[in-house]
């Protein structure tokens, strides 16, 4: 009666695709670990060792677990840094489209938006740029799951064309425990 989250057919399986409707992707998947979780399935699915992978050398370190636990070869992006108010902030463009252009075989990129203190890329370009090589995108919104209902907050990474989004339910939504 109350489903099986691993096999969902009942009413997990409905709140997925109301989920999915609600966030505007084709499909969701509810986890109960986390972003850190659903970060290490996408990898555990999209990588095989010694697979090339773009990543921001700030991304959580979830991100460089799943990078450890399914062997790809990470190459790191320096972020920028903010200066004027200490933060770290995205990866500047120019250093993504370098990045794409000098490893056209990379079977991933992924990147935080919005970041930790709230920062966000210009994604649409970014996401073009990757699926011309055909480089998948996958962007952590762990702290952006609430930008899909404020038009000051969109494009969400799925509206700008990413592949996939990984979401913390538990930190900007309404969520019991630690689920994503
Ligand atoms: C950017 C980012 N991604 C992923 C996570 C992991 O989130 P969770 O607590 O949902 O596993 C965090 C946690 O702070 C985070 O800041």
């Amino acid at each position: 009666m109350l489903d099986s989250l691993l096999d969902p057919k009942g009413v997990i399986a409905r709140a997925q695709e109301m989920a999915a409707q609600a966030f505007g992707a084709q499909r969701t998947f509810f986890a109960t670990n986390g972003t850190s979780t659903a970060n290490k399935v996408i990898f555990q699915t999209l990588l095989a060792p010694g697979d090339t992978l773009l990543l921001d050398r700030n991304c959580h370190k979830s991100v460089h677990h799943g990078v450890v636990l399914s062997g790809a070869r990470p190459v790191y992006l320096d972020s920028s840094v903010n200066r004027t108010y200490g933060l770290f902030g995205p990866v500047p463009k120019r250093t993504l489209f370098a990045a794409i252009e000098a490893n056209p075989h990379a079977k991933a990129l992924i990147l935080t938006s919005c970041t930790y203190d709230g920062l966000r890329y210009d994604l649409p370009p970014i996401i073009e740029a990757a699926h011309a090589k055909g480089i998948k995108v996958i962007i952590d919104e762990a702290w952006y799951a609430h930008a899909r209902f404020h038009p000051a907050f969109r494009p969400t990474a799925l509206e700008a064309g990413a592949d996939y989004a990984t979401q913390s339910t538990h930190k900007v939504l309404t969520a019991l425990s630690q689920p994503a």
